[in-house]
């Protein structure tokens, strides 16, 4: 058949935000662990949409291993940055690992997409997408196309609709 295009893909967000969770939702059903734990250092997951191969470097978001997203950067076609929308008291940790990202120099002189999730809508208390976007000032990258997505990670609510977005601006 008809072999799919490979991409890249690199995960990040703060740690507890659900980035293991919504990259399990993605694989194949057999390949799904049953049990997500928390991410040391990283993984690497495979999964595919209808025309694409994706390889995802599922980077933990503990602080102690934040210095490794950087060594991935350059060989990235994208990104998908998670946020865990009930965590309000570290939306600001959230923004500043954002900013630090976005002008990196691997990374502030490509038009590579950003996808965000707006992750645990289902919590009680969480920020509504445009809330998140509204404190993570998306609306000032000019130099990238993103979106935003929310979802609930356990249902795998939301994340067929930014997988598809992802494939469209990578195909
Ligand atoms: P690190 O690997 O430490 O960086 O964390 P992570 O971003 O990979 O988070 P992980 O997927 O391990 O999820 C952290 C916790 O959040 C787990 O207990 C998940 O079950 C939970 N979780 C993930 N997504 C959701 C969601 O949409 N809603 C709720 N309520 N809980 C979620
Ligand atoms: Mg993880």
């Amino acid at each position: 058949g008809l072999r799919k295009k490979e991409v890249n893909i690199l995960c990040l967000g703060l740690d507890n935000s659900g980035k293991t969770t919504i990259i399990n939702q993605l694989k194949p059903a057999n390949t799904q662990a049953q049990e997500i734990v928390p991410t040391i250092g990283f993984n690497i997951e495979k999964f595919k949409s209808s025309s694409l191969s994706f390889t995802v470097f599922d980077m933990s978001g503990q602080s102690r291993y934040r210095n490794l997203w950087e060594h991935y950067y350059k060989e990235s076609q994208a990104i998908i940055f998670v946020i865990d929308s009930g965590d309000k008291l570290r939306m600001v940790v959230a923004k500043e690992e954002l900013d630090t990202l976005l002008s990196h120099q691997d990374i502030r002189s490509r038009r590579m997409p950003v996808l965000f999730f707006a992750n645990k809508t289902d919590l009680q208390d969480a920020m509504s997408s445009v809330k998140v976007s509204q404190l993570l000032c998306l609306e000032n990258i000019k130099d990238k196309p993103w979106h935003i997505c929310a979802s609930n990670a356990i249902k795998g609510e939301g994340l067929q609709e930014g997988v598809d977005w992802l494939q469209g601006r990578l195909s």
